[in-house]
């Protein structure tokens, strides 16, 4: 399975910088290939000039969320189709800042994770437990629900990346222990096994304070298949360092 480093750019770069950042992942790409799949996750309004910049290269364009409704009156949002439409390949749902900041649950998640599918883009769902319940030693519990109500029945190892992100590894410089992610990643993929006896070949992102630091490590681990990089994301020699640590 081909491992995939996405980077989530969240509420970051204007579009010179968002510009700038792409070209120069493209200069490391063009000289050689790191091993990986390669994704961006510009915010929306920066997703057409990201697009123009890669076109016809292997780095994929994704965004960062889309609504679950196909089109309509919801003023401010944007439709998986419009994404599509954009150049994106993938759409990131159910990220844990947007669990806390617009409350978004497993059900809504799961509609967009759908909706995403029926336009032809692959989901990348994130789940992953609060400090407070990783401490209260609920992780894998919190982590069954999410991984069982955010992921579609429609779902193949085409179309649904799963992401795992613990909450308070994320923007923290922490990170879970090679253990605890590894108890978690093989857990997330007993889950699928199970349920998707057929089709459980997901790729399986670790995410969280991510850097090239901590990179080979982490992507050695058995059933991490990737990772989804926020802070370290937004420089090129971070990110490139990262890709080339699979
Ligand atoms: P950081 O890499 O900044 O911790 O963010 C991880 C993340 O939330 C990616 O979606």
């Amino acid at each position: 399975m081909r491992p995939l480093i996405a980077g989530n750019w969240k509420m970051n770069t204007l579009r010179s910088e968002a510009t700038a950042l792409v070209a120069g992942l493209m200069e490391q790409r063009a000289e050689r290939d790191p091993g990986c799949d390669m994704l961006v996750c510009p915010p929306f309004v920066t997703l057409r000039p990201v697009a123009e910049v890669i076109e016809g290269s292997p780095i994929a364009l994704g965004a960062q969320d889309c609504h679950a409704e196909g089109s309509g009156a919801h003023t401010g949002d944007i439709s998986a189709a419009m994404l599509a439409d954009a150049g994106c390949k993938c759409v990131i749902v159910g990220h844990s800042e947007r669990r806390a900041d617009h409350r978004e649950s497993d059900s809504l998640v799961v509609s967009k994770a759908i909706v995403a599918h029926e336009n032809d883009l692959t989901a990348v769902i994130c789940v992953g437990e609060t400090l407070a319940q990783r401490e209260s030693e609920e992780t894998l519990s919190i982590v069954e629900t999410q991984v069982s109500q955010s992921v579609p029945d429609g779902a193949t190892a085409e179309n649904t990346v799963v992401a795992y992100e613990p909450v308070w590894a994320i923007g923290t410089g922490l990170t879970p222990t090679i253990d605890q992610i590894s108890e978690v990643h093989d857990y997330m993929r007993a889950l699928l096994v199970a349920r998707f006896p057929d089709r459980a070949e997901f790729r399986l992102l670790y995410g969280g304070s991510m850097n090239p630091g901590n990179a080979r490590e982490i992507l050695a681990v058995d059933n991490v298949n990737g990772g989804l990089v926020g802070g370290a994301s937004l420089k090129v020699e971070d990110f490139w360092a990262i890709c080339t640590s699979v």
